[in-house]
C-alpha cells in the first residue's frame, strides 16, 4: 500500500508542484486533497511550463489518474479553463477525475471572499480571492453543494434553494444585488454537461487501488503555517494542508501513508498577511525576492522573503513526522558571501524555539546563525558529492535543526534538476 503525502513545510509555495511532477513519474494516481483555485503549483519538465491550480501535478504522466479529492473545493469554471490551457499546450486531461463528494465553489463564493475579506479593513487576511473561505465555511455549514449533486436535478436543486436565499441576504448586506437561481442552475446544467463523466466514486477508487498495491500520491496544497488547525490562525486557509489531510481529504486510511514528503524552500517566502518572523523588509528583501523570482503564480503578488526559518521546519516535522525533505531553490542562494538561518525566535526577551500562538508570532525577533555561502553554480550539479562543500553544510545544518532527513534536492525549477540523494 505505498501512499505518498506531499506537503508544504513553510508558508506555502516551497515547490510541491516540482516534486508531485517528479515523484507522479512513479505514481497510478495522483489526488489534489486539499484547498483549491487558490494554489498555484508550477511545473518545468519535457512538455513545457505550467501553472496549475486545481488540477493535480500528476497530470502529465497519461498513465495515471489524476482526481480532485474530497477535501477540495473546486470551482468548476477555473477547472474548465485550466482544462483548455493544457490541451492547447498538447497536455491530455483524460484521466482527470473529480471526486463526487467534492465541494463545489460557486460564484457567490468568489464574490463573498472579497467583501468578507475587505470588510476586515486592517485585519484583512489577503486572500487570494477564489472563493476558499465561504466554500469550507458552507461546508462545515451543511449547505454547500457537492460535484456528485451534478448528477442528481433534485439534490442540486434543494442545495440551492437553502444556500441562495442565506446568500442573497448576506450579499444584499454587502449592498450588492441577488444572484439569480435560474441563472445559477443553468450554470449548473453546463457543468453537468461538461464534468458529468469525470465525477467519481472517490472510496471507490482509492480503495480498489490501494487493494492492487497501486502507488498513490496526495499533493498538499500551501503549507503547514498556514493550515487552519495549526497554522497562524486566522492567517491561515481554510483547510487541512498537513499530511494528516491527506488521509481525510485524499480517502486513504492514515495507516496506509507510508512516505510523507515535507517540500522546504532553501529560505523562507509567504503570500498574504500574518506574522512571518523571517520578513526582510528593504533593500535586503528585495535583492531576496529578485533572485528568487519570488513573485505569487496565482494573484502576481511579490512574495515576503525573508532567510530559512528552522522553527517553523522543525514545528512543521512535528506535526507531519517526514521521512524525508525536499529542499528546493538551492541554486537562488549560489553566490552568496554568507547564508543565515533562523534557529529560535525571542519572545518578550524569551528564546523559543516551536511556533507560539499568533499574538505573540507577531512578537518574534529572529534569532540567526550565519553560515559561509558557495560561489558556484549549482544549477547543473546532479549528485550530491559534485554540490559546493558550503551547500552541503548548509542542507545538513537544515536537516540537523528540522530533525528530518533531506532526500531531495531541487536546484532549478526544471524536472531534471533535482539531486537524489
Ligand atoms: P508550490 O505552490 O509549492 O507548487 O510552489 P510554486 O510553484 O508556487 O512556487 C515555486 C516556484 O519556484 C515556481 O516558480 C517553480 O518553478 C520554482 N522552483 C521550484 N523548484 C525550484 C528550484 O529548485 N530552483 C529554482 N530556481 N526554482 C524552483
Ligand atoms: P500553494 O498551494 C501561497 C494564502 C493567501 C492568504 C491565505 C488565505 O501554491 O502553496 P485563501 O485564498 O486560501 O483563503 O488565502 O493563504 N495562500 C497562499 N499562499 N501559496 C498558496 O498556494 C496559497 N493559497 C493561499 O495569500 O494569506
Ligand atoms: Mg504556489
Amino acid at each position: 500500500m505505498p501512499v505518498t503525502a506531499i506537503v508544504g513545510a513553510q508558508w506555502g509555495d516551497e515547490g510541491k508542484g516540482k516534486i508531485t511532477d517528479l515523484l507522479a513519474e512513479q505514481a497510478d494516481i495522483v489526488i489534489r486533497f486539499g484547498g483549491g483555485g487558490n494554489a498555484g503549483h508550477t511545473v518545468i519538465n519535457h512538455l513545457g511550463e505550467f501553472a496549475l491550480h486545481i488540477i493535480p501535478s500528476g497530470i502529465f504522466n497519461p498513465r495515471a489518474v489524476s482526481l480532485v479529492g474530497t477535501g477540495a473545493v473546486v470551482d468548476l469554471d477555473g477547472l474548465g479553463e485550466e482544462m483548455d490551457g493544457l490541451v492547447r499546450e498538447g497536455v491530455a486531461v483524460d484521466n482527470l477525475r473529480i471526486s463526487s463528494r467534492a465541494q463545489l465553489v460557486m460564484p457567490y463564493h468568489l464574490l463573498l471572499d472579497r467583501l468578507t475579506d475587505e470588510a476586515r479593513g486592517e485585519l484583512t487576511l489577503g486572500t487570494t480571492r477564489k472563493g476558499i473561505g465561504p466554500a469550507y465555511a458552507d461546508k462545515a455549514e451543511r449547505i454547500g453543494v457537492r460535484a456528485g449533486d451534478l448528477l442528481h436535478g433534485a439534490a442540486l436543486r434543494n442545495a440551492l434553494s437553502v444556500a441562495l436565499p442565506r446568500h442573497n441576504a448576506q450579499l444584499e448586506r454587502f449592498g450588492e444585488p441577488p444572484m439569480s437561481g435560474k441563472e445559477l442552475e443553468d450554470r449548473t446544467l453546463i457543468w453537468s454537461e461538461r464534468f458529468g463523466e469525470m465525477i467519481v466514486d472517490q472510496a471507490v477508487l482509492v480503495g480498489d487501488a490501494l487493494d492492487n498495491g497501486r502507488e498513490i500520491l496526495l499533493e498538499g496544497q500551501l503549507g503547514t503555517m498556514r493550515d487552519l488547525d495549526w497554522g497562524t490562525y486566522p492567517y491561515v486557509t481554510s483547510s487541512t494542508t498537513i499530511a494528516g489531510g491527506g488521509g481525510v481529504g485524499g480517502g486513504v486510511p492514515p495507516r496506509c501513508i507510508e512516505r510523507v514528503v515535507g517540500v522546504v524552500k532553501a529560505y523562507t517566502s509567504a503570500v498574504g498577511t500574518g506574522p512571518v518572523p523571517a520578513e526582510l523588509t528593504g533593500t535586503e528583501g528585495d535583492a531576496l525576492r529578485r533572485r528568487g523570482n519570488e513573485f505569487g503564480t496565482t494573484t502576481g503578488r511579490p512574495r515576503r522573503v525573508g532567510w530559512f526559518d528552522a522553527v517553523a521546519t522543525r514545528y512543521a516535522h512535528r506535526l507531519n513526522r517526514f521521512t524525508d525533505l525536499a529542499i528546493t531553490k538551492l541554486d537562488v542562494l549560489d553566490g552568496l558571501g554568507h547564508v543565515k538561518l533562523i534557529t529560535a525566535y525571542a519572545i518578550n526577551g524569551t528564546e523559543v524555539t516551536t511556533i507560539p500562538d499568533t499574538a505573540d508570532m507577531e512578537q518574534a525577533i529572529p534569532i540567526y546563525e550565519e553560515m559561509p555561502g558557495w560561489q558556484d553554480d549549482t544549477s547543473r550539479v546532479t549528485s550530491w558529492s559534485d554540490l559546493p562543500a558550503n551547500a552541503r553544510r548548509y542542507v545538513q545544518r537544515i536537516e540537523a535543526l528540522a530533525g528530518a532527513p533531506v532526500t531531495i534536492v531541487s536546484v532549478g525549477p526544471a524536472r531534471q534538476q533535482t539531486i537524489h540523494r
